[in-house]
């Protein structure tokens, strides 16, 4: 330890006993330090000009910030005093989140150091954080000396469902030899299909399916692991086991944009540090060795794996195994068009194990196992088998009323796995190039002269390994299960990209889908990283087009050239929330092109304001005038949807260019919004806020009202018309996926909140808990999926594991429990709970905010309100106590009294609003 330190560390410890006469009172060092979107101490990094956040612990003595330093360099033992990369020197600032690195120019492989400190509210600096790390991955196509590398298994792929080609999963192997004096070793990897990567015999990561889904003929994901463990002096062996996936898969529909199913390659570099600074580097190239004749026979997303033990090529990863009998690899070159990019959020890995599994029912042959949940993933199984024979693994969602699988709705996926056993025995099996979503499994072709066991199958669940980041629960039983089916939903759906569901021939990146849930999703996760990289493969997909066209999915596998409203509208809705959520102006920055070439599609295709483009609507809505098909887009027409949502992303856009600073186009794209509106209003409306049309639907009074796009005489008028569609439905939804996310959030500004709740606790389709009523463990695509009456609903597009309508989540956190954000980031939080005594008599969230926990919690007991709070350092907050009863308030125990934590900011009819800083509260009150 430097001499430094060592004093340093002394006065510190005195300094604690407060028995020194240090004029500097140190307080407690910041922590949580994060790196852009979240990042803690990556390697293999994706972004060279990072931003730095951290958090003030909480304590009596600190509540906010008012100045910071950074420092950035290229050892630890130059900070903080030498900082050779970045000093930030003392910022006068509240900033703790999103600093931009404004130092030196960093480069591919560099390792950096950083700290950072900050003044709190009386100046009192704080102690130096701990040392936190990045290392950059390979950020330059010409960084990767290594060639594609791979068989070519087009020549002997086969013809699989609808005829589509499915190439044999790869086996590549390299030995190399290495000196005795490692220091350091990083694997930088990708490929085109999915792979699964092993270092003498040992595998390199949990990582499943990478490295993930971009629009490959743009960008290519890479991967880096810190493998000096590994390694060791003389022989060594690198073997990577590879799959279609999404590149050349049947899911990729084979489009030419995603090679036409060109064979499936790697692209790998091992780069060894030796103890001289010397480097030895080993490539994917010509030198690997290939073979298909190992025991994945066939692995496709949609249809599942074929596993022959007896195909088993034992230490095949290890140094030892002799490749002679192998084939040459061929190699590609790396192509300038495609750029290879570090991965930009979390990957793929199994986050928990379902283990309380239930046996239905057996046959002579076959059984079939209750996972208890929807879910995603694969199953684990452990079962007795004779040589030979075949075990089939199928899934399903739910049963029929027979007791048998209902799989009408996987539509063509054939979702199933095959095990064929090499001995007698008990064989342990997980599929590794497929998924899955299910909630039950059917097992035949074992040894049936063994009695199943409920041990015999286990649920890997496999999504994107974001943390979790909000809780919400409540003292009703059913809002509780609707929480708990929102986030099932979410992980269900969110592997790699966000989907439209898990199990069917789509399993695609619906945009609207994403859209409406986003908000959500990211009060319940840590999904900062996940988006913007989905925002990127958008940006980079749009492009592709003219005009500005956002398609359908992302990445776009349907290659149609076709956009809808609601749809393309992602790519403005989903920054703006991120934004909101989290603070971040990046999002805004590297996303406000797209926003403006969106509107621009928009105008492009508009005749007087009204755009002609496609539109799903207001997907789904129950009771739709036409059956089947058509029926599916609901009774909101087109040319409305169009309209509102062409308003509503130019109103966005015009927000963005505010933040940004951009006052030309903040006012541009105000003005345009305004004039879509009045056109919007003139076509749709009339004078008494009457939608005009024969089908009155709740969705268009929700559109007009939410996006703003009436005046303000109008919109009143419209609002009571927007309740008497509501009133014709016996209080019940008659939303879609565009409808539903608002709802809540407008009846919530009309003061009409006990009708939103009536609304949430029907019971009767179409509602929330008529799903639960049924059943469901997850959100379903439809409010009317299935009924215990009447079955499943008769079209098969009828997924059991659609997130859309989970988009109420947002509500439920927010006013339910009373947790939002008044400033973007939660930099200003709001605690208002709406307690509803008729459903609930208890609520609670809490929430990771970027500067720390937040949470509201409240309960009712013998006509006592009581409110526990949670506010995080570095914000303030204002509070609604939702009575009026400011004399008999206690705060902590004592009756409010204003002090420089808490100040009355009104006391109105039905509500007491306090302002409250950092710090943890309890107010009860009698009412
Ligand atoms: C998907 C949806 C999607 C819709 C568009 C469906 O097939 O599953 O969730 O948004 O198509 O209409």
């Amino acid at each position: 330890m430097h001499l430094k330190t060592i004093i340093y560390q002394v006065l510190f410890f005195f300094s604690f006993l407060g028995i020194t006469s240090c004029a500097q009172n140190y307080i407690q060092k910041p922590n949580k330090l994060k790196l852009s979107e979240g990042f803690i101490n990556p390697v293999g990094f994706y972004n060279p000009k990072p931003t730095f956040s951290w958090q003030i612990p909480l304590s009596d003595t600190n509540k906010s910030q008012t100045a910071y330093q950074i420092v950035v360099a290229s050892s630890p033992d130059l900070l903080p005093n030498s900082a050779d990369l970045w000093d930030s020197k003392k910022q006068q600032s509240e900033q703790s989140t999103w600093i931009q690195y404004k130092g030196k120019t960093l480069s591919s492989r560099q390792k950096v150091y950083w700290k950072v400190k900050y003044w709190n509210q009386n100046g009192q600096a704080s102690t130096w954080s701990d040392i936190n790390t990045f290392e950059l991955g390979l950020l330059n196509n010409s960084d990767w000396k290594a060639k594609w590398t791979g068989l070519d298994t087009a020549k002997d792929s086969i013809k699989g469902v609808r005829k589509f080609l499915m190439h044999r999963p790869q086996y590549l192997r390299k030995s190399f030899d290495l000196p005795s004096n490692i220091e350091s070793a990083r694997l930088y990897i990708t490929s085109k299909g999915i792979f699964d990567v092993h270092l003498n015999g040992e595998d390199v990561s949990d990582d499943v399916l990478a490295p993930g889904w971009t629009p490959y003929n743009k960008r290519i994901e890479t991967l880096t692991y810190n493998v000096t463990d590994l390694l060791s002096s003389g022989k060594n062996a690198i073997a990577v086991e590879l799959a279609s996936g999404w590149h050349s898969g049947r899911i990729s529909r084979g489009k030419a944009v995603y090679e036409n199913f060109a064979s499936p390659k790697i692209l790998c570099q091992l780069e060894v540090t030796l103890k001289d600074g010397s480097k030895e580097i080993i490539v994917s190239d010509a030198s690997w060795r290939g073979t298909t004749n190992g025991p994945i026979r066939l692995a496709g997303l949609y249809d599942g794996e074929v596993y022959n033990a007896n195909l088993e090529m034992p230490n095949w990863t290890t140094n030892t195994f002799d490749d002679a009998s192998w084939k040459d690899t061929e190699v590609e070159a790396i192509a300038d068009s495609v750029k290879l990019a570090p991965k930009r959020h979390e990957t793929v890995k199994t986050t928990a194990v379902l283990e309380n599994v239930e046996i239905v029912s057996t046959t002579k042959s076959s059984v079939i196992f209750n996972m208890k949940q929807n879910m995603l993933g694969v199953p684990k199984v452990t079962v007795p088998m004779k040589k030979g024979d075949t075990l089939t693994i199928r899934f399903s969602e739910m049963l029929l009323s027979d007791g048998t699988f209902y799989t009408k709705n996987y539509r063509s996926a054939k979702s199933t796995d095959y095990y064929i056993a090499a001995k007698d025995g008990v064989i342990e099996y997980t599929p590794k190039f497929t998924f899955h979503g299910f909630q039950y499994i059917e097992l035949s072709g074992y040894d049936n002269s063994v009695k199943p066991t409920t041990n015999w199958v286990k649920g890997l669940v496999q999504h994107s390994n974001f943390q979790k980041n909000g809780t919400f629960t409540s003292s009703h039983e059913k809002l509780n299960q609707l929480q708990s089916n929102i986030t099932w939903g979410l992980r269900d759906n969110l592997l790699d990209i966000p989907t439209d569901c898990p199990q069917r021939d789509e399993r695609l990146g619906w945009t609207g889908d994403a859209q409406v849930i986003s908000p959500t999703a990211m009060y319940n996760y840590k999904m900062h990283a996940f988006w913007t990289a989905w925002l990127q493969s958008m940006r980079e997909t749009q492009s592709e087009h003219d005009n500005g066209l956002v398609p359908f999915i992302i990445p776009d596998v349907l290659q149609n050239n076709r956009a809808s409203s609601g749809w393309g509208d992602a790519c403005v809705i989903i920054p703006w929330d991120i934004y909101n959520t989290t603070g971040d102006k990046t999002v805004l920055e590297e996303n406000y092109e797209m926003g403006k070439k969106w509107v621009g599609y928009y105008q492009s295709k508009s005749n007087n304001y009204i755009p002609t483009i496609h539109s799903f609507r207001d997907w789904l809505q129950p009771y739709p005038e036409k059956g089947g098909k058509m029926g599916n887009r609901g009774d909101t027409p087109g040319s409305f949807v169009n309209a509102a949502y062409f308003a509503h992303s130019a109103h966005l856009v015009s927000k963005i260019a505010g933040v940004l600073g951009n006052i030309d186009d903040e006012k541009k794209y105000k003005n345009l919004y305004k004039e879509i509106a009045l056109a919007f209003e003139n076509k749709f409306f009339d004078k008494n806020g009457k939608y005009q049309n024969k089908k009155q639907t709740q969705t268009a009074y929700l559109l007009a009202i939410y996006f703003d796009l009436l005046q303000p005489e109008t919109k009143i008028k419209a609002q009571k018309h927007l309740l008497e569609t509501i009133k014709n439905a016996d209080n019940h939804l008659g939303t879609g996926f565009l409808g539903t996310p608002i709802l809540p959030k407008v009846l919530d500004d009309m003061g009409e909140i006990e009708l939103m709740y009536k609304i949430l606790f029907k019971e009767t389709y179409p509602s929330w808990f008529y799903s639960i009523n049924q059943g469901a463990t997850t959100m379903w695509e439809r409010w009317n999926s299935f009924s215990k009456a009447n079955g499943y609903n008769p079209q098969s597009m009828n997924s059991l594991n659609h997130y859309a309508y989970g988009a109420v989540g947002q509500w439920m956190y927010e006013r339910i429990a009373g947790l939002s954000a008044i400033e973007p980031g939660y930099k200003k939080l709001r605690i208002a709970p709406i307690p509803n005594t008729e459903f609930l008599n208890a609520a609670a969230a809490s929430l990771n905010t970027s500067y720390g926990k937040a949470s509201s919690s409240w309960k009712i007991e013998n006509n006592t309100f009581n409110l526990d709070v949670v506010i995080p350092p570095n914000t303030t907050a204002e509070i609604n106590i939702p009575y009026n009863t400011l004399d008999s308030l206690l705060v902590n125990g004592n009756i409010f009294k204003e002090n420089s934590n808490i100040k009355l900011i009104d006391s109105e009819k039905m509500s007491i609003k306090i302002l409250a800083q950092p710090g943890t509260y309890n107010f009860q009150t009698k009412f």
